[in-house]
């Protein structure tokens, strides 16, 4: 009895130290001209901490996604007159809209999908929920011992508060050849995108326990796999923040938290990333200097050999394949060869239920963002074929997608997936 009720004390205050978004706002603001444009990146860059960016200002086409905290409504209400931006309210309350993704419905379409494509009865991960940590590592450590001829396990280093960082290994020990191209894919470096490891899980879960289906794909490939790049982040997003984006290192006082993406950066430009601690793009005190980033550099450049010709860095939101590079405007020299094969995998992914996908530099002429992992993995490991995925939706629901579209998010980008697969297979 006395046990029942410490639980559910603990069940209680659980809840009660969850951060709340009562009467947050959701805006979406599209600048009409380049001094409203600019109007909302001087936001961006000087006042983060108040105003949460969703989406990062990129030119005047994209539309700005803006989460206003209730005590900021009537200042941001005077910005928007005085720029005379257009806007629309996307979530009228951001606490509703957490509470009700929580319940995760599935779809009725759900059902219909092939057992083994929502959820295999050999684990307790499926895609019709978004599953913490815990659950995702258990996984991937039964998929290695299930399947030790294609699977390994590899653990990269521990983050800051000490949890193992894990590095999947897919390939096919039957038909291992030095010669063999390698793909290295990434996701959850920003802790509320739960779609990127709900995705990236996914696709480890295809390769292998559908290797039959299309077993070219492991046999004539190797993959390696980081489908949580931030698992700090990740577990505070489900136990503290739904909101969380950074890792936790507490290195500024009592703004805790670096933003992971620009710590990768190949030529750190101060541009997009900013420099207050406070701020959701913090991008700390230099490059690498946070132990995710760090470990993941080296485990990239570990197996990143001349043989690797992909990486995949997915986030979300926004429904963008983003080319380097994001430190610059300018193009790489290879871009009509980037273009082209993102433009074959977004075609594929759109055949599958119509979802459009943008594609272009991650730099629009207008603004700099701060470059990310493909950046770096073009850049300075070598790697041609880098790209920047940002997964569904494109702002109705943004971090807070519903657990029902995890599996169709899955299947369109299983058909680019595959496009660039056979790609990179025939590389020489
Ligand atoms: C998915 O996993 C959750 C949590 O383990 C479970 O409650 C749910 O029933 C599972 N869904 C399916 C379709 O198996
Ligand atoms: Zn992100």
């Amino acid at each position: 009895m006395r046990f029942l009720l410490l639980l559910a004390l603990l069940a209680a205050s659980a809840l009660a130290a969850q951060k709340r978004y009562d009467g947050y706002k959701v805006f979406q603001v599209k600048a009409k001209d380049l001094p409203s444009f600019h109007a909302i990146a001087q936001l961006y860059t000087e006042q983060s901490s108040i105003y949460d960016f969703w989406t990062e200002p990129r030119s005047l086409d994209d539309p700005i996604d803006i989460m206003v905290p209730p005590t900021y409504m009537q200042a941001f209400d005077q910005l928007l007159q005085t720029h005379n931006l257009h806007h629309r309210v996307k979530i009228a309350d951001v606490q509703s809209a957490i509470e009700t993704n929580l319940k995760g419905q599935a779809a009725p379409s759900v059902a219909q999908e092939p057992r083994s494509r929502s959820g295999s009865l050999r684990y307790k991960l499926n895609w019709t929920e978004y599953h913490d940590y815990t659950t995702i590592v258990l996984f991937l450590a039964e998929l290695a011992q299930n399947y030790p001829d294609i699977v390994t396990l590899i653990t990269i280093g521990k983050t800051h508060e000490n949890r193992e960082m894990y590095m999947v290994k897919i390939s096919n020990t039957q038909t291992a050849s030095p010669t063999k191209n390698a793909i290295i894919v990434d996701g959850g470096i920003h802790a509320r995108e739960w779609i990127s490891p709900a995705w990236n899980t996914w696709l480890i879960h295809e390769l292998v326990e559908n290797y039959a289906a299309h077993p070219q794909y492991v046999d004539n490939l190797d993959w390696y796999i980081l489908p949580v790049m931030n698992p700090d982040g990740y577990v505070y997003s489900f136990a503290d923040d739904r909101l969380w984006r950074k890792n936790r290192n507490p290195v500024n006082g009592p703004c805790v938290g670096i933003d992971l993406n620009p710590i990768f950066l190949f030529a750190r430009t101060e541009g997009g990333a900013a420099g207050n601690g406070c701020d959701q793009t913090y991008h700390g005190p230099a490059a690498f200097s946070e132990d995710e980033s760090a470990n993941v550099r080296d485990a990239v450049l570990s197996v990143a050999n001349g043989r690797t010709q992909a990486y995949l860095t997915y986030h979300s939101y926004g429904q963008y394949w983003l080319t380097p590079w994001g430190y610059t405007a300018d193009l790489p020299e290879d871009y009509p060869q980037l273009f082209d094969l993102a433009q074959n995998a977004v075609n594929s992914l759109t055949a599958v239920y119509g979802t459009q996908y943008t594609i272009g530099s991650s730099t629009n002429v207008l603004y700099v963002a701060s470059g990310g992992s493909d950046d770096w993995a073009k850049g300075g490991a070598g790697i041609p074929y880098s790209y920047t995925v940002e997964l569904r939706d494109t702002g109705d629901f943004g971090f807070l997608l519903p657990a029902d579209q995890i599996i169709p998010n899955n299947l369109e980008m299983w058909e680019a997936m595959k496009v660039v697969a056979e790609y990179v297979t025939g590389i020489v």
